[in-house]
């Protein structure tokens, strides 16, 4: 599909006034996003695990205008008012504005939690706009009659991807892909899609535990990360080996291959922070107590064979990922040897998920 396939033809029955809410989980990339063109088209695919307890619950509560203007809305963060995500959301409604042409004749409310501690250093952009944008597609959904629920979630994907590039692979789980790649069937730049292929079922039984190394609002935003892979040297290289991973990541979902499938998710995740260390100017998301968990678990792995890997977003945190079957195993190691390593000995369990959820509201 194409930009023009979610432009409306034309509405019926404009509401005058409702509410809207849905929750929308976190993902965590196996394969890293990281570099973007204008406007939100991603310079390599990426996938995810969609995960399920980290997630955000956004209402949208509508009224009619009586006269179309600037957009307008409030925004409430855990039930107060927060200023200061007000330009991320203009901007987001200026992008999306084409294909939801009634934004401007509504006066919005907009209220937002999130399931996982506030500032926990767990990044709230994914499953924030993914919960918004099936909150204000699901206000078209009543003005256009027949919209199948797959066109739905393409198009909720789709806004979604305009709000936060990795939040197009929160609309849907278990394992969601996103950005163009020649052997991936219906992979497309514009929004996330199912992954194609044959997928082991001990993937669907993976579980992430994130270890809160640092609560505190990193240094430098992915947005400014994204940027800085523009002249970076070694960004062309980067873009193929994530191509090249896509492709190996087949048969290890194929077969259920645990230790390829550690290898790759292990190495993406230091690679991203070592695009991080080796831009101009260079950063440094990983602490101290990162590294000593990143030790602490090749050294477990090494002596037990238990099955469990890191990987990192953009921030000092560690996802902890395994199966569900080394799980009593994984537990005990965290509680003994990794709860030290976070501030406050804080850590969250979750596992995969099956996308975002409607609430009745
Ligand atoms: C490291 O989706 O947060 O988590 O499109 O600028 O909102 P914007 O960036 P964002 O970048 C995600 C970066 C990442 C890797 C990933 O999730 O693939």
């Amino acid at each position: 599909m194409t930009e023009k396939d979610f432009l409306p033809e034309s509405y019926e029955n404009l509401p005058t006034k409702g509410k809207f809410t849905w929750k929308a989980p976190s993902n965590i990339a196996l394969v890293k996003y990281w570099g973007k063109k204008p406007v939100q088209i991603p310079a390599n695919p990426s996938i995810s695990f969609t995960l399920d307890a980290c997630a955000t619950t956004t209402s949208v509560t509508f009224e009619k205008k009586g006269k179309a203007g600037d957009f307008s809305f409030d925004l409430l963060f855990d039930g107060k008012p927060k200023e200061d995500f007000k330009p991320k959301i203009h901007t987001f409604f200026e992008r999306v504005q084409a294909y939801l042409p009634f934004l401007k004749g509504y006066h919005f409310i907009i209220e937002t939690s999130n399931s996982f501690p506030h500032s926990s250093g767990i990044a709230s952009s994914a499953s924030g706009m993914a919960a918004l944008s099936l909150c204000l597609l699901d206000m078209e959904r009543g003005m256009v009659p027949d919209v199948n629920q797959e066109y739905f979630n393409t198009k909720a994907s789709f806004l979604a991807r305009l709000g936060s590039g990795s939040a197009c692979r929160s609309i849907e789980g278990p394992l969601i892909e996103f950005g163009v790649h020649d052997h991936i069937p219906g992979s497309s730049n514009l929004y996330g899609i199912q992954y194609p292929f044959k997928v082991d079922g001990i993937f669907k039984t993976f579980q992430d535990t994130i270890l809160l190394v640092h609560k505190g609002e990193k240094q430098v935003s992915s947005t400014v990360g994204h940027q800085l892979m523009h002249g970076h040297p070694y960004a062309g290289n980067r873009f193929q080996q994530a191509l090249q991973n896509m492709d190996a990541l087949k048969p290890i979902f194929a077969n259920g291959d645990l230790d390829g499938f550690i290898k790759l998710v292990e190495s993406e995740a230091l690679t991203l922070h070592a695009m991080m260390m080796t831009s101009m100017p260079y950063f440094m998301l990983m602490k101290p107590d990162t590294l000593a968990i990143i030790h602490k678990i090749w050294s477990f792995r090494e002596a037990t064979q238990v099955p469990v890997c890191f990987t990192l977003d953009a921030g000092a945190n560690v996802h902890l990922l395994y199966p569900d079957h080394v799980k009593q195993t994984v537990h005990q190691f965290i509680d003994e040897e990794l709860a030290m390593h976070c501030e406050n000995g804080h850590y969250i369990h979750d596992r995969v998920g099956l996308g975002a959820k409607k609430i009745n509201s």
